[in-house]
């Protein structure tokens, strides 16, 4: 399985798929990682791990329907079997879910559907919910609205912070997306 990698920051389920790759857990090969900013974690490591970069800078575009196409076209030229959201904090338009229908796969730091959006965590200590979690879905038009693949609930304990709780969530969340991605691999 083919894969294109999208991130915005850090992308340490990235480097749980990259390591699992390593390790003969998981085969995937990793055709590209590409960033919607310069300067992230992510493609820094993905570089040095050998794996092609690519940034499509969001700021450098006036029209937002050219930042789309430019993304677009980038990832497709990869030729990807299927798309992985890593942290990538970016809402695509509906010509990029079209092409990648079914296989643009997300994940979320929270129990979707409760909490969507970029402040999953934050939102879930908020409301003061006392469980919340990870999910792996496939991405649509929508914000976090896709099917669900797979979840795993994180309890919340009484000294949490948003820092702490995320911590615990995205262990659960390279586990979940580790084991989706393999199954996906193996059956389609
Ligand atoms: C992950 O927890 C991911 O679920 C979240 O950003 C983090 C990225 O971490 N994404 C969202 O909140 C999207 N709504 P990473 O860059 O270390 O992989």
């Amino acid at each position: 399985m083919r894969i294109v990698v999208l991130v915005s920051g850090t992308g340490s389920n990235l480097q749980a798929v990259i390591d699992a790759g390593e390790s003969g857990e998981l085969d995937v090969e990793i055709a590209a990682v590409g960033a919607d900013r310069e300067g992230t974690y992510g493609v820094e490591r993905s570089a040095a791990a050998g794996i092609d970069t690519f940034v499509v800078n969001f700021r450098s575009y006036a029209e937002r329907r050219d930042w789309d196409d430019a993304l677009r076209g980038k990832v497709a030229s990869y030729e990807p079997d299927l798309v992985l959201s890593s942290g990538f904090m970016r809402i695509v338009d509906e010509r990029f879910i079209k092409l990648f229908e079914g296989r643009y796969v997300n994940t979320h730091p929270a129990l979707l559907p409760s909490f969507p959006g970029a402040h999953g965590v934050r939102d879930a200590l908020a409301y003061g919910v006392k469980v919340t979690g990870a999910t792996v879905m496939i991405a649509d038009a929508g914000v976090d609205t896709g099917p669900i693949l797979a979840q795993a609930p994180v309890a919340i304990l009484d000294d949490d912070t948003e820092a702490t709780l995320h911590e615990r969530i995205k262990v659960e969340e390279r586990r979940l997306l580790v084991e989706t991605l393999a199954k996906l691999a193996a059956g389609g």
